[in-house]
């Protein structure tokens, strides 16, 4: 199931409980993908550092090359938050009155341990990563951190696209409140104080420079959420474990983002206990099953592959090459 899901997809979303295996499945996946000779580009959202545990060697925010056709980066929350801010101070800075640059400054280092910030930031990173790196891979696979972090930061564009909207809208109301103040010939301080102390013709192509920003912002985060939404273009697996806990919030998982629009196209459920080993381990197997009834009568039409629990830690190419061939 999981490797012909991939097959046909341009951009993978893994989520699912820690530890339950998310990285090192959705790592087996594009590996075995950059293998069949797809460009692929795998990407780390979590704030663990992931992929470079896993194939031993230092991943950072610019792609690295991890193996023929796979390339991976990791995108650190922090970093991610400081560069946005930095980003985003630049254009406010653009857009308000040159005197309130001051003000700016003072609300952005407030902003920074807002809660849902770091979502904000890495959200704004994958649209990037979408946007930009759709060109240059044929698959994007993102291995995202825990549940409830993901369903949160899939559910954003559709939030910041309004919150873009609502500025938009708030620009034009003010900018037709200036020029009819302009055209009754009132006071110019009254406009001043909205827009600084310009003249009309700075004030004017700052009113563009606002509306490109805002426009290009909007488009950006539209084309995410279409991303997202397209179940021919994009894939969610969720990861799990065959125990109660893993399968209860997998069930919540796939409700939260059905809820955002987002179609989940399959379940991995990994480390299964390996059949026939009797004793302990049957017992072990028999309470795995009892899991994964709960999980079929709640999610009876959603494909299922399963992953057995191997010997060995898989870290390193060639151990995580060995894993891939078996997903298979
Ligand atoms: N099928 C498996 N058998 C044995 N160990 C596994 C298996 N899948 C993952 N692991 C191990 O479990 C640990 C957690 O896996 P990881 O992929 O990092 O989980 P997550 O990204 O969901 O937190 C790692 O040490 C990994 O090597
Ligand atoms: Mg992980």
């Amino acid at each position: 199931m999981l490797l012909e899901l991939a097959r046909s997809k341009n951009i993978l979303f893994f989520g699912g409980k820690g530890g339950v295996g998310k990285t090192t499945v959705s790592a087996a996946t594009a590996l075995a993908m950059a293998k069949e000779g797809r460009r692929v580009l795998l990407v780390s959202t979590d704030p663990a550092h992931n992929l470079g545990h896993l194939f031993n060697r230092e991943v950072g925010p610019k792609p690295v090359k991890l193996a023929v056709n796979l390339d991976g980066m990791e995108l650190d929350p922090e970093q991610t938050v400081n560069e946005h801010l930095e980003e985003v101070g630049e254009s406010l800075r653009k857009l308000m009155a040159p005197h309130l640059a001051g003000e700016v400054d003072k609300h952005l280092e407030l902003s920074r341990d807002a809660p849902g910030m770091q979502e904000a930031a890495i959200m704004e990173r994958i649209a990037e990563v979408v946007e930009v790196a759709a060109k240059e891979y044929d698959l994007l696979v993102f291995d995202t951190a825990p549940s409830g972090h993901t369903a949160r930061l899939i559910a954003l564009p559709e939030m910041m696209s309004a919150w873009t909207d609502g500025l938009i809208q708030r620009r034009d109301k003010a900018e037709r409140f200036s020029s009819v103040l302009r055209n009754l010939g009132a006071d110019k301080s009254v406009g001043n104080t909205i827009f600084g102390k310009d003249d009309e013709n700075s004030m004017d192509s700052r009113n563009n420079r606002i509306r490109i920003l805002l426009n290009r912002r909007r488009k950006r985060f539209s084309d995410l959420r279409a991303a997202l939404g397209n179940p021919e273009r994009t894939a969610f697996i969720i990861v799990l474990a065959a125990e109660r806990l893993p399968v209860l919030e997998s069930i919540e998982l796939q409700k939260q983002l059905q809820r955002t629009g987002v179609r989940v196209g399959g379940l991995v459920v990994n480390k299964r206990v390996p059949e026939g080993m009797g004793g302990f381990f049957q017992e072990r197997r028999t309470q795995e099953e009892v899991h994964l009834a709960t999980l079929h009568e709640a999610l009876p039409d959603l494909p299922r592959q399963d992953i057995t629990l191997v010997a060995h830690d898989v870290v390193g190419l060639a151990a995580l090459e060995q894993f891939a061939d078996s997903l298979a």
